[in-house]
C-alpha cells in the first residue's frame, strides 16, 4: 500500500517530491482532482504511470507546472492567444496544447509534436511541483476509463496497492478535469470541456471555440465510453421548456423509461442534481449532487457520488443531468460518457 501524507504538513509535501525526483509516483490534490505524478522529464517514471492505469500509450499526459514563465521551457511556440489564456486563467483549471520542445519525452505526449501544459491552483500542488524542482506528469489518478477521484480515499480504493504515495490534500475544489484547449494559426480548438467554463475563454479572445475533429483521437475526452462506473447507469437528459428546466416533466420522462426498461424501484441509486426534482418514495437510494441547482456545487460532487453509487448493493445507477450551458456542458459531458443508455 501507498505511504499516506497529509499535505497539511510541508515536511510531508516535501518528502513525496523526493519519491518524484527518485522517480517514484505521487498521487496528489490539485483544485479539479486527483493526479498521479512522475517526473515529467524521466521516461521510465512516466511509464510507470500507463502501466498503473492501464492506461493506452496514445494517450497523452499532462504536464503540470508551478511558474507561468515555465510555459517557456517545454513549449516552442507561443502564439499571442496562448500568452492571453495563461495571463488570465493559470493557475486554474485550463490545460493548454501547444508545440513541444525536445526536452519533454515522447512517451509524455504520446508521440505528438504538441505538450498539454496546466498550472494547477491548488497550494499543495504548486509546493510539490516546486520541491520535486521538474515538471510534474499526471493524468486522473484512477484506473483508465473510471471515474476519476476527487478525495485521496478514492485513490487509496482504486489504485493504492500500486502507487508509492498518496499526498492527502482534502477534497478536491472543482471536482472535475480541466478544460483542454489547443490554439492553432489564431484559432482556438476545445479538445475536452472541463472545470473552465468556455464562455470565459471566448469572452476573454473575442472569439468562437471551435469544436476539434479529426480522425485520429486526440483526447480520450473524445473517446466515446469513458469515466465509467461498474454498474450500468442510465442517463435521463432534462427536458428543456423555453430555455428552462421543466422538473415535473423530467421526473415523468424518468418514469417512463423505469417503466419500458422493466426497472424495479427498489434495485435502483437515483442521483438528481437537486431538490428540485420531486420523487415518489420507493427507491433504493436517492442521492442529490446539490441543494439548490448550482452548477458549482454539481461538478464537484458528480465523481464523488457516482463512485459511491458504484459501491452500494443496489445494481441500476440512474442519474437525472444538467441544461447544457457553462459548467452544465462538462458535466453532461462526462455524464454521456459514463453512462450504458440516455433517454
Ligand atoms: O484536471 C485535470 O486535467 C487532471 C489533473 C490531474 O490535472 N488531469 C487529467 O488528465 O484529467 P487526464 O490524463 O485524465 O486527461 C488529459 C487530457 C486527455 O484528454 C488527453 O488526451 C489530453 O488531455 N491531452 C494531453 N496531451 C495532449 C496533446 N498533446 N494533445 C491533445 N490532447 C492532449
Ligand atoms: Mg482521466
Amino acid at each position: 500500500m501507498a505511504k499516506w501524507l497529509s499535505a497539511y504538513y510541508e515536511d510531508n509535501i516535501k518528502l513525496a517530491a523526493d519519491i518524484i525526483k527518485k522517480g517514484g509516483l505521487v498521487a496528489f490534490p490539485t483544485e479539479t482532482v486527483y493526479g498521479l505524478g512522475a517526473n515529467a522529464l524521466d521516461k521510465l517514471a512516466v511509464a510507470k504511470i500507463f502501466e498503473v492505469k492501464n492506461r493506452p500509450d496514445f494517450d497523452p499526459l499532462i504536464v503540470h507546472i508551478c511558474r507561468k514563465e515555465d510555459v517557456f521551457l517545454y513549449a516552442d511556440q507561443i502564439e499571442d492567444d496562448v500568452e492571453k489564456l495563461i495571463d488570465h486563467f493559470w493557475p486554474g483549471p485550463l490545460t493548454i496544447v501547444v508545440p513541444k520542445k525536445d526536452i519533454i519525452p515522447s512517451i509524455v505526449t504520446a508521440g505528438n509534436t504538441t505538450v498539454a501544459l496546466r498550472m494547477p491552483k491548488n497550494n499543495v500542488a504548486l509546493k510539490l511541483i516546486e520541491f520535486a524542482g521538474v515538471p510534474i506528469a499526471a493524468p486522473s489518478a484512477n484506473p483508465f476509463g473510471y471515474i476519476s477521484p476527487t478525495s485521496a480515499f478514492q485513490v487509496a480504493d482504486t489504485i493504492g496497492d500500486k502507487i508509492d504515495c498518496i499526498l492527502d490534500g482534502g477534497k478536491c475544489q472543482f471536482g472535475l478535469e480541466s478544460t483542454v484547449v489547443m490554439v492553432k494559426e489564431g484559432k482556438i480548438f476545445l479538445l475536452r470541456p472541463g472545470a473552465l467554463e468556455i464562455e470565459k475563454i471566448e469572452k476573454l479572445l473575442g472569439k468562437n471555440i471551435e469544436f476539434y475533429k479529426e480522425e485520429n483521437i486526440l483526447s480520450p475526452g473524445q473517446i466515446k465510453k469513458h469515466y465509467s462506473p461498474q454498474k450500468e447507469m442510465i442517463l435521463i437528459k432534462p427536458v428543456i421548456n423555453q430555455e428552462k428546466i421543466d422538473y415535473k416533466a423530467t421526473i415523468e420522462k424518468l418514469y417512463r423509461v423505469l417503466e419500458e426498461k422493466s426497472i424495479d424501484y427498489k434495485n435502483v441509486y437515483l442521483l438528481l442534481p437537486s431538490y428540485d426534482f420531486v420523487v415518489n418514495d420507493g427507491f433504493g437510494v436517492v442521492d442529490y449532487f446539490s441543494i439548490s441547482y448550482d452548477l458549482k456545487d454539481i461538478a464537484s460532487n458528480l465523481f464523488e457520488k457516482i463512485y459511491l453509487a458504484d459501491k452500494s448493493d443496489k445494481n441500476v445507477i440512474v442519474v437525472v443531468g444538467v441544461k447544457k450551458e457553462g459548467l452544465g456542458l462538462s458535466i453532461m459531458n462526462r455524464l454521456e460518457k459514463a453512462c450504458n443508455y440516455e433517454f
